[in-house]
């Protein structure tokens, strides 16, 4: 039977590397016999917001929840609509009510990308940042009081809950067990925020005790953003909650060379809901429109939606695909961002030739 996948393409570059996302995911169906449905959909964007008043139509829930998995590309154009309204209304929705509470961002630097960090190798950096994400800090309990006056407070609370802190660190802990060094590393700041972050502490020490095969330890997230660039080499599993994870998986990334790579995955592990797999990136301003956004963020996020899907072979395709492409390092093919002088469109279809060969 076919697997139905939505297609939101979104603003800026999202809408310009969806289409070498989708490319690559027919070159893998066409290759692995894959029988995959395309839906696409013109909500979850800033010009559908322009239309209609808001981001998502009422049903959107009952339109998506039957899907096997959402593809997004990226929202937000801050210059026409303020980013809380699109993002809370759309792709923060999406993962609080499909209850897609862990995000997992690979972090890898990949052969022929150079990393800004001296003399870092491909080998050298290689982790997964697993992210809470559907509490912690982006809450939706607070406030404003005495607007517009010289009493006014504003406060955003940040909620932990048993249940939420729990099921992300064993997702965690179980991946680290699945990796050759069985490491887990803990992003807190117990030393300061006094309440929630010795909670998170004391349950990634609860958990512990079930995985005495993992190594795990913790850093304060201020070294922790230091670690990165000083010893990528140190992670393996990295986790963290909503927004020391946010934080986390731009850095990440910016070490292995290039936002414009990182994919990850919004995934409800149970499958009550279809999981949203996107590139890390957002929609780019300061270069949509021109054709050179780099489309690898994509691809590799549909690579890893097929993994989800249970087509391990086809994802693997996919990801040495984007290896075989960015070893060859042929300048006219890579975008900007990775040492090129290509476009969008000639990275995608060179990704899409091999993934087919
Ligand atoms: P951004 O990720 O859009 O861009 C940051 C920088 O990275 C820019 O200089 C951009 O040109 C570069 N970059 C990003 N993706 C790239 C790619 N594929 N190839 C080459 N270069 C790339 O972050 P921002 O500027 O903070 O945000 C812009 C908009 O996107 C805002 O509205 C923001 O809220 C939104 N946003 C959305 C998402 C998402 O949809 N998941 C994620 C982050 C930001
Ligand atoms: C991300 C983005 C989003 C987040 C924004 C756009 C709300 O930065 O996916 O990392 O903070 O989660
Ligand atoms: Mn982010």
């Amino acid at each position: 039977m076919a697997q139905r996948i939505a297609v939101i393409a979104g603003d800026g570059i999202g809408t310009e590397v969806m289409p070498e996302g989708v490319r690559a995911l027919e070159a893998a169906a066409k290759r692995f016999n894959l029988d995959l449905d395309f839906h696409t959909f013109d909500f979850g964007s800033c010009d559908y917001y322009l239309e209609h008043g808001q981001m998502l139509p009422n049903d959107w829930f009952e339109q998506l929840k039957g899907f096997d998995a959402l593809f997004y590309g990226a929202v937000g154009w801050p210059d026409t609509v303020p980013d809380h309204i699109s993002l809370w209304g759309s792709l923060l929705q999406f993962r609080r009510q499909f209850d897609q509470y862990i995000n997992l961002r690979p972090c890898k630097l990949m052969p022929g990308i150079k990393s800004p960090l001296a003399g870092r190798e491909p080998g050298d950096i290689d982790f997964y940042v697993v992210r809470e994400n559907t509490e912690g800090e982006y809450s939706s309990v607070g406030g404003k009081m005495f607007e517009g006056t010289e009493r006014e407070v504003v406060m955003q609370e940040t909620v932990m809950t048993r249940t939420g802190v729990d099921r992300v660190l064993k997702y965690a802990f179980d991946l680290a067990q699945t990796r050759p060094r069985k490491k887990l590393t803990s992003a807190t700041k117990s030393n300061g925020i006094s309440i929630t972050m010795p909670y998170w502490d004391e349950r990634v020490a609860e958990m512990a005790k079930q995985y005495p095969d993992v190594a795990v330890d913790k850093f304060h997230i201020d070294i922790l953003t230091a670690n990165f660039v000083l010893h990528p080499d140190w992670f393996d599993v990295v986790v963290g909650s909503n927004l020391f994870g946010d934080i986390l998986s731009d850095l990440g990334p910016a070490c292995t060379g290039t936002i414009g790579i990182a994919p990850s995955a919004n995934i409800n592990p149970e499958g009550n809901f279809p999981s949203l797999f996107e590139p890390v990136h957002g929609s780019a301003p300061d270069i949509a429109g021109k054709g050179i956004a780099n489309p690898i963020g994509q691809i590799w996020s549909g690579a890893m939606m097929l993994e989800h899907l249970g087509h391990q072979d086809a994802a693997k395709a996919m990801v040495d695909a984007i290896e075989a492409v960015l070893a060859e390092g042929d300048a006219d093919v890579l975008t900007r961002d990775i040492g090129g002088q290509g476009t969008t469109e000639s990275l995608g279809k060179a990704i899409a030739e091999r993934i087919g060969s």
